[in-house]
This record gives C-alpha cells, structure tokens and sequence, in this order.
C-alpha cells in the first residue's frame, strides 16, 4: 500500500515528504481553504506541491457541468505532469472523466461512496477511486465495509486501463491498518494521522532504554 498526504498544506507537505514516505497528495477544496488559501494563487499552490512531491498530486474541480469541469481539468493538468484532476462522482463528472480520460489526463473520481459508483467511475475512466471511509462512520454506518466492496469489485475486473482505489476520508491510525490488510492501493491520510503511525510506547520505551544503557557503555 502507497501512503498519499491529504492536505495542502505546503508545511506538512515538506515535513512528510522528507520522511521518505509520501508517494503523492490529494486535496480538496476544504483543506485549501483551511490553509487560507486565495482563488488567485490556487493554481500557483497546486504547482507549488508538485515541485516537492514526486508523484501524483490530486487538485479538485469545483463545477457542476462536463464541459466547465473538462476546461477546468484540462487548465489543472497543464500546470504540471502530476497533477492529478480529482472529479465528484456525479453523471456530469462521469461524463468529464471520460473526456480527461481520453486525452490522457489522468482522473481521481472523488465523493465515491458505493460499489456503483466505483466501477461507474472506473468504466467512465478514472485513474484513480477515491471511497471515503470516515463520512460513512459520521453516519454510523460502516466505511471499512463499504471499503472493503469496493476493492473486491473493483479487482473483479478488467477496465482496459490500470486503476487504483485511495482510501480516503481516513481518521486515524485503526483506518489505515484496515485498509492495507483489505488491499488498498493507497490509503490518503492527514499528516496527524501519518505521524500517529508512525509512534508506538513500546518504541519509545524501547528506544529511551537503549539509550540509557548505551550511556552505560560511554562512561566504561
Ligand atoms: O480528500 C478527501 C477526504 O479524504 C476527506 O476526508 O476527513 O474530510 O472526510 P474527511
């Protein structure tokens, strides 16, 4: 399983990435907005991610028809060869994925919630499907479940190109474990939640007693 960072914050970014662990970005409007993001440097944003992240950077399209979301896709994808253009699963987005797909842009169909809408989006397609794990859950529904459907469907079948479920709208560290032993080609995670899996007791235990008793060694 990949691990991709979903924020777009250009601090954790850089931070994650130096971890050596990153292999791509996925935002939203949401996280741009929550780093105060402008309209007019949202483009410059987007460009400036994918000069530190080597791999697919996912930016979202905010319109409602195939043809706005197309041009916006196309003026997205011309910002730089990761980016990735992320669609809402919707029949007018099915319809601009098809577009982007066939000239060669590569789609993140977003939003997805059911086996349906995952192999829809594959057929009309896209790239990469992102399912959302957390949401379900906020409704007291089960996310992983529904996560787990939509790997066995999607691995069901051939779609004439190669596509890749993220698991998204990831909460925490339980989230991901799930999601690599379902299969999960990606699992896109808040950089909280990459550090929290990254940090155990027993290794800082650990660790804090090698120290002590390597100081043991030092003072021999
Ligand atoms: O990138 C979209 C997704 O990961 C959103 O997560 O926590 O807002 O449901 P969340």
């Amino acid at each position: 399983m990949k691990f991709f960072l979903d924020t777009a914050s250009i601090s954790e970014i850089e931070e994650a990435v130096s971890w050596g662990v990153v292999s791509g970005v996925t935002t939203n409007p949401t996280l741009y907005a929550r780093e105060g993001g402008k309209l007019a440097e949202f483009h410059a944003h987007i460009k400036r991610i994918c000069d530190i992240v080597d791999g697919p950077v996912s930016a979202e399209t905010v319109t409602l028809t195939r043809d706005e979301i197309v041009a916006e896709g196309e003026t997205l994808a011309a910002l730089d060869p990761h980016v990735v253009v992320k669609v809402p699963t919707m029949p007018e987005g099915l319809a601009a994925t098809k577009a982007l797909s066939e000239r060669g842009i590569a789609v993140n169909m977003t939003l997805c919630f059911t086996v349906p809408q995952a192999i829809l989006a594959a057929r009309s397609g896209a790239r990469y499907i992102s399912p959302f794990v957390g949401r379900f859950d906020d409704i007291s529904e089960d996310g992983l479940e529904q996560l787990g459907n939509t790997i066995a469907a999607i691995g069901n079948y051939e779609f004439g190109h190669p596509v890749e479920v993220i698991a998204a709208s990831i909460r925490h560290p339980q989230h991901v474990v799930a999601s690599a032993l379902l299969g999960a080609d990606i699992c896109t995670v808040p950089f909280k939640v990459l550090g929290q899996c990254v940090k155990h007791p027993l290794t800082d235990r650990g660790l804090e007693s090698f120290l002590a008793d390597w100081e043991k060694v030092r003072n021999s």
